[in-house]
């Protein structure tokens, strides 16, 4: 009977994309080596039935939790100053990051808050946008200072934005859409001349910079930075649900918890945002930790910064095409060459749809209009991993190829769709629900995403519609896709 289930179970992962190999360049982080896979299993079996809820009963879990926080506080420069908690994610860790800093903000700010004045949360626009959700959800104004459209921040431009009612400042090492890395040591340094917390969403790169090489202090490091995040189910190759927050000071530590006794039931200590929690991704990542060490991961960072430079070179290669800005790091984007006369440019939507077709994926990312009406270009994303080393050339040659067949096409234009959805009557300050939204996606040919279809023209869509609308579709999209029929 467990035989069948099993088998099931294979087959609806058989629809998915290869999390394994180095085919698709987002979401997945395989080093390259099964005998990892295999241990983190093994140890994510034994602390299966624990409850990370409460380590007084389950003191394992403080263990693994303590050895975890020292490993990466070392690679991050942190002193014993820094102290940290284990999360479920990065979108945890940065909400944790938020709600802290929110707190501290509020206690250290007593007239302010009687005189009404809401926090603000301050970063470069290209900031991961989990830490929208977290202003949104902790009640701050967020304020995203516009890029240049290599998607490089101007520091002057983060530092002029300083000010008392700001309760974080965050920057990112480096920024997911662009590969971009912030600013850090003169936002830090402003942010602590006034008194302000700053913040570094090293999710992404956290378990990759401290052994690339020449990078600019970006850790610990620089004094201004009070807090940062950093993930082990990214580039720490621990499997999906754990990632590190770490403090300077124990006050700002605590601030991050929650407790209560003013309840019937057993006294309530929360570290993050859960209850019970499970402690596999933990053991998991605890047993990876362990097993690489410090020269482990050199050696995996070693062979993404070999990836990166053969990308790199590759793409200098192809006429039309452009690496946005100046990627420090595991991530790459790629856009058309703006030099380029328009019949060579390659469209990386375009691109990313061929590639697709030939069992390569790479992340479209739309174009995006920033505050000051300015325009951040449509690109494409790439995770670089250890394991794409192994079929680089493949890759570089896919690429070339792709490219040839694009070069020169139109982007798609999501112009008459949108100006359809507009002529129902449809805005920023009307959005459709959840009927009218299924029809407006059927309309647009959107009705049914399967992972390998060409994803170009709702991306066209996308960058069109006002954000209000474009959110509603995609909600839409989504929840029909695990809806009970
Ligand atoms: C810089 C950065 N911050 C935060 C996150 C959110 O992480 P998660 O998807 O683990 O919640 C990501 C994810 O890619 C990221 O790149």
């Amino acid at each position: 009977m467990n035989d069948g289930i099993l088998e099931r179970l294979r087959r609806l992962r058989a629809a998915d994309a290869p999390t394994h190999g180095g085919h698709v360049l987002a979401y997945v982080y395989d080093s390259g080596m099964p005998e990892l896979d295999e241990l983190a299993d093994a140890a994510a079996s034994l602390a299966r039935p624990v409850n990370g809820l409460d380590p007084t009963v389950f003191p394992s879990v403080a263990a693994m939790e303590r050895e975890v926080i020292r490993f990466v506080r070392r690679a991050v420069h942190g002193g014993r100053d820094v102290t940290g908690s284990v999360t479920s994610g990065g979108t945890e860790s940065c909400l944790l990051a938020v709600k802290t800093a929110r707190e501290l903000w509020r206690a250290e700010h007593p007239d302010a808050v009687a005189a009404g004045v809401r926090p603000r949360l301050l970063a470069p626009v290209t900031v991961h946008a989990a830490f929208q959700k977290a202003a949104r959800l902790f009640d701050l104004d967020f304020d995203p200072v516009p890029c240049g459209s290599d998607g490089v921040v101007v520091a002057d431009a983060l530092v002029a934005r300083l000010a008392g009612d700001v309760a974080l400042v965050v920057v990112s090492a480096p920024a997911y859409p662009s590969g971009a890395l912030d600013p850090i040591r003169v936002v830090a340094a402003a942010a602590r001349a006034r008194g302000i917390r700053c913040h570094v969403d090293a999710c992404f790169g956290g378990l990759v910079l401290p052994w690339w090489r020449d990078v600019p202090d970006w850790d610990f490091r620089v004094r201004g930075v009070t807090s940062m995040s950093a993930d082990l189910h990214k580039f720490g190759y621990a499997p999906k649900g754990v990632s590190v927050l770490l403090h300077r000071g124990r006050r700002q530590h605590r601030a991050q918890f929650f407790a209560t006794t003013r309840w019937p039931g057993y006294p309530v200590v929360n570290p993050t945002l859960l209850g019970t929690r499970s402690a596999s991704p933990l053991a998991a990542a605890w047993a990876i930790v362990q097993r690489l060490g410090d020269s482990g991961y050199t050696d995996l960072t070693a062979s993404i910064a070999r990836v990166a430079d053969g990308i790199r070179d590759e793409v200098e290669r192809i006429p039309g095409l452009a690496v946005m800005g100046h990627p420090i790091g595991p991530a790459i984007a790629l856009v058309a060459d703006a030099d380029a006369p328009r019949e060579l440019r390659v469209d990386p939507h375009r691109l990313a749809d061929e590639l697709a077709r030939h069992g390569w994926r790479i992340q479209h990312q739309p174009g995006f209009v920033q505050s000051d009406g300015t325009r951040l270009p449509r690109s494409a994303h790439l995770t670089l991993t250890p394991v794409l080393e192994r079929s680089l050339t493949e890759f570089r040659r896919a690429l070339g190829r792709a490219a040839d067949a694009v070069r020169g096409r139109r982007p798609a234009d999501g112009r008459v769709l949108a100006g359809a959805v507009r002529a129902l009557g449809y805005g920023a300050d009307r959005v459709p629900g959840p009927a009218a939204s299924w029809r407006l996606l059927r309309l647009a040919g959107a009705g049914r995403i399967a992972s390998d279809r060409p994803m170009a023209t709702l991306l066209a869509l996308i960058e069109e519609l006002p954000a209000p609308v474009a959110e509603a579709l995609l909600t839409e999209l989504l929840a029909r896709m695990s809806e009970p029929r």
